[in-house]
């Protein structure tokens, strides 16, 4: 049960239940030969069939004259349902290869959102790899490895890391608590049922191209999170920001985690119960939007400029079409939600995650 099957109709690591660390990067290609790239993804497909199940990248030579063919610090461990997805940013269908026209229409540039201070070293790349695992070596090995094999044809854009709290400190398995203390992922969609995966994770050519029914649009946003001015807010303030409860993560108003986010509640003077500029109040989208999270907290030392804290959230997000999902949600958050006291968005990919690959064949063949 340590073992995520790298093979199948979808890649791993999109409705796989999280685990509790990433390792992720984006890699420019440095080749222009189409036939490079497809070599690279055929060569990462294997190795990356071969870590997932616990093996070395490679079969070793144990030539004395060579350097090993694996680097190493994942001998012996146990493969941790890592899982490794690969997806192609926008970049990756301008001329170099001729793929233009194969652009899919969902993979938009994303807009500028208000607030945004978007950095180049987090955001972007022609290609995205997001590699998890129960096991920070095991994750960061994977990435390694990948970006060795590489050499020649893609250097590494960006490196980013997240965690969350381990399987080993809560085995119940409930809900994570972000860096702001309050339980995240509460809401988010059923995806281990098919219909709802469907209706919300899975390209289809309603509004994809053949070649991605079955992946997914992958949005990632590095958040930093004023931690020193939150630290200084009073509960109140911070229950309303979320429109929740700290404690039990219930909706305001309400007494346990899951109980409905109810949102025409009215107190006796007739204020809404869960404030309407609330974050949970606003993302709901009526109920009518919806996307698959499954972000990652990070912290990265500090900002030598401020004497602060260098942490938040590694969001990820899935959708099947990020015009309709993820662009509006945001636009929306961007403007009116109460957390933006407290966040800064610095960072932002948006990426076509491909489908599965079935075994003999490779990650992107459906489309080079
Ligand atoms: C809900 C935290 C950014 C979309 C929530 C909840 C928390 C939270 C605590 C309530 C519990 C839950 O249902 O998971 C944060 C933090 C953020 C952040 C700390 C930034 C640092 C975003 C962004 C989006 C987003 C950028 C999408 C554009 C959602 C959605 C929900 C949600 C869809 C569920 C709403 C519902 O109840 O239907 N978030 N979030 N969040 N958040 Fe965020």
């Amino acid at each position: 049960d340590e073992v995520i099957p790298f093979y199948g109709k979808h890649q791993s690591g999109i409705i796989t239940p999280m685990q509790d660390f990433i390792c992720m990067g984006a890699f420019d290609l440095t080749t222009t030969s189409l036939g490079d790239v497809r070599s690279l993804f055929q060569s990462w497909t294997q190795a990356a069939a071969r870590m997932t199940a616990g093996k070395n990248v490679d079969e070793e030579s144990d030539h004395a004259l060579l350097p090993p063919v694996d680097t190493g610090e994942a001998m012996g461990l146990r493969p941790m349902k890592l899982t490794i997805t690969f997806g192609l940013g926008a970049s990756f269908f301008d001329e170099r290869f001729g793929l233009a026209s194969k652009r899919p229409a969902p993979l938009v540039d994303l807009p500028r959102f208000n607030s945004d201070e978007m950095r180049k070293e987090w955001s972007g790349g022609d290609i995205v790899v997001q590699v998890c695992a129960n096991d920070p070596q095991v994750a960061f090995h994977a990435l390694r490895n990948l970006a060795r094999i590489a050499r020649g044809k893609a250097v590494l854009h960006w490196l980013q890391e997240g965690f969350q709290r381990t399987s080993a400190s809560d085995p119940t398995g409930s809900t994570p608590r972000n860096l702001l203390g309050f339980k995240d992922g509460t809401n988010n969609p059923q995806v281990s049922d098919p219909a709802t995966a469907n209706e919300v994770v899975w390209a289809n050519t309603a509004e994809s191209p053949a070649w991605m029914a079955g992946g997914s649009y992958m949005v990632m946003r590095r958040i930093r999170m004023r931690i020193e001015v939150w630290d200084r807010s009073t509960l109140t303030d911070q229950e309303n920001t979320f429109g929740r409860h700290r404690l039990t993560g219930a909706p305001l108003g309400k007494a346990n985690e899951f109980d409905e986010l109810e949102l025409d509640r009215k107190d006796a003077k007739g204020k809404p119960v869960v404030p309407v500029n609330s974050h949970a109040a606003l993302a709901h989208m009526e109920g009518k939007v919806k996307i698959l999270r499954r972000g990652y907290s990070y912290s990265s030392g500090m900002d030598l400029k401020t004497g602060q804290l260098d942490a938040g959230l590694l969001f990820i997000c899935y959708n099947r079409d990020p015009r309709k999902q993820f662009i509006p949600m945001q636009q929306k958050l961007a403007s009116v939600d109460r957390l933006n006291e407290y966040i800064t968005h610095v960072g932002s990919g948006l990426y076509a995650c491909l489908p599965g690959a079935s075994e003999g064949g490779y990650i992107g063949d459906t489309l080079f």
